[in-house]
């Protein structure tokens, strides 16, 4: 699904060139749960925001499903951003003026739905995260597990091909992170979700099938897991 070829990545300032990728070459399949660790400054939200369409300004290819989108226009790249990946991050992200039901909807009218054509599906995928009966909630009325399966809920609403979770457990207690890490192999094993998880925490490796292993810019390790 996704192949990075001799991806290299700047930072230029006026005093210096950070190179902050370093010769990566990456290949996705599809359906695999993939977890990329490496220590703060490593270079993992860099590459991730190179996954998932938010920067195109490096040296090298990424072929999506076969094709690059170098030089598609930031329109065409957002368009392919909404409907191919969706974002799960620490601090759930989500509206809190908005209804739990809002949230889970937004992407879906980004994505050219109608008011009235949502409800069937919100309330399916708040169902898969197992919180239909909270949809008239505000965020605020929720515990901080549920609200990153709200989030939850809402990256997987337009049925992308692969979900990046950046410390998605990073504000949770250890119990609630286990559940929240369970939710997302129930996904990656009964929905087929691809799922690329961003962590610090070797506590999370384990959930996975596979792990990346990122330091200083470089992939130092590819390796395939028992779980
Ligand atoms: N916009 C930027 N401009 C300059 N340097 C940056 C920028 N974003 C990140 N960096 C630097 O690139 C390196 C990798 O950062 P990042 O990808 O955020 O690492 P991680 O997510 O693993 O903590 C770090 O040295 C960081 O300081
Ligand atoms: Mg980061």
């Amino acid at each position: 699904m996704i192949d990075l070829i001799n991806v290299n990545k700047y930072y230029k300032t006026d005093e210096e060139t950070l190179h902050v990728l370093k010769d990566i070459n990456l290949h996705v399949n599809a359906g695999e749960m993939m977890a990329i660790m490496g220590p703060s400054g490593s270079g993992k939200s860099t590459l991730i925001n190179l996954l998932g369409f938010i920067d195109r300004k490096f040296e090298g290819e990424y072929l999506f499903e076969g094709q690059s989108l170098l030089s598609s226009s930031d329109d065409v790249l957002s368009k392919v951003r909404n409907q191919t990946v969706g974002f799960v991050f620490q601090n759930f992200s989500l509206i809190e003026n908005n209804t739990v039901f809002e949230n889970v909807e937004l992407p879906l009218l980004y994505n050219g739905y109608g008011l009235h054509q949502t409800k069937e599906k919100v309330l399916a995928a708040l169902d898969k995260v197992g919180l239909k009966n909270k949809a008239d909630k505000h965020p605020k009325q929720l515990s901080g597990g549920q609200q990153q399966r709200v989030a939850i809920a809402r990256a997987l609403i337009n049925q992308p091909k692969f979900i990046i979770a950046d410390e998605p457990t990073g504000a949770l207690d250890t119990h609630t992170s286990a559940d929240i890490m369970n939710l997302f192999v129930d996904l990656n094993k009964q929905e087929q979700s691809t799922i690329i998880l961003v962590t610090h925490d070797p506590e999370l490796v384990p959930y996975c099938d596979r792990l990346i292993s990122i330091r200083d810019g470089a992939i130092i390790e590819d390796k395939e897991l028992i779980r």
